[in-house]
């Protein structure tokens, strides 16, 4: 039996899988997901439990992938797509095969930056057919976020709200990749749109949206 680790236990309590394949929904909207065709083939990395690939598959997308170091979290997801385990700084991926590559909450997992963010840009920039996307959806330090820090540093707000609680844990397992990637928000653009073409970027609450293309 494989058992979640501290962080991963925090992220399975911050939301239930419903609550987090709606957001993803949600976010695939903004996205424009609409105009993108039912049978384009679209790889979510660092995919976690794959509510991200349960959200393409509600919406009716049949040719998706989910990559994930753990196999802790591969093993909850409840899906169809094909799942593989592995580092996604070298994606098992054939060069020009994908016409999507997505990325929700992962990159700044990564533990060097620059570098890593280079070799997994690179790697999806390789798996990408010419004029396919690259969907980036990850924390950003916009004020929104710098209050989310405030409450959740605050013990009495998460004794009372769990949701608070579990971020914190989440924030405080990863702490040196996470804010090793807030604070450097020109290096993570700058490497991104050295590789893509900037389609779209939006920065709010807390997050950034981008869509690159190859
Ligand atoms: C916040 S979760 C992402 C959530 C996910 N996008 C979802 O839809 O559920 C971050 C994920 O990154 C994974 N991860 C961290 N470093 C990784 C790496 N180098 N390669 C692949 N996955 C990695 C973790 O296992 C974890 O599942």
């Amino acid at each position: 039996m494989v058992t979640p680790n501290p962080w991963e236990q925090a992220y399975l309590r911050f939301e239930t899988p419903e609550e987090e394949t709606q957001k993803f929904i949600r976010r695939l909207n903004q996205l424009g997901q609409d105009k993108w065709s039912r049978d384009l083939k679209i790889v979510e990395i660092f995919c976690g439990r794959g509510n991200g690939l349960i959200a393409l598959q509600r919406l009716g997308f049949k040719n998706i992938i989910g990559i994930d170091l753990s196999p802790a979290l591969l093993k909850a997801y409840q899906g169809h797509a094909p799942l593989c385990s592995s580092d996604c700084r070298w994606l098992p991926l054939a060069d020009k095969s994908c016409d999507i590559v997505i990325v929700q909450g992962g990159l700044h997992h990564l533990p060097v930056l620059p570098d890593d963010l280079e070799l997994t840009v690179a790697e999806v920039h390789r798996a990408l057919r010419s004029g396919g996307r690259f969907v980036v959806v990850e924390p950003w330090l916009t004020p929104f976020l710098r209050l989310i820090h405030f409450l959740s540093e605050r013990r009495i707000i998460r004794a009372i709200l769990p949701k608070f609680d579990a971020f914190a844990t989440m924030v405080h397992y990863e702490r040196e990749t996470y804010f090793n990637w807030l604070q450097q928000p020109d290096t993570v653009h700058a490497v991104i749109v050295n590789k893509l073409l900037e389609v779209s970027c939006n920065k709010k609450l807390g997050k950034i949206a981008f869509v690159g293309k190859k």
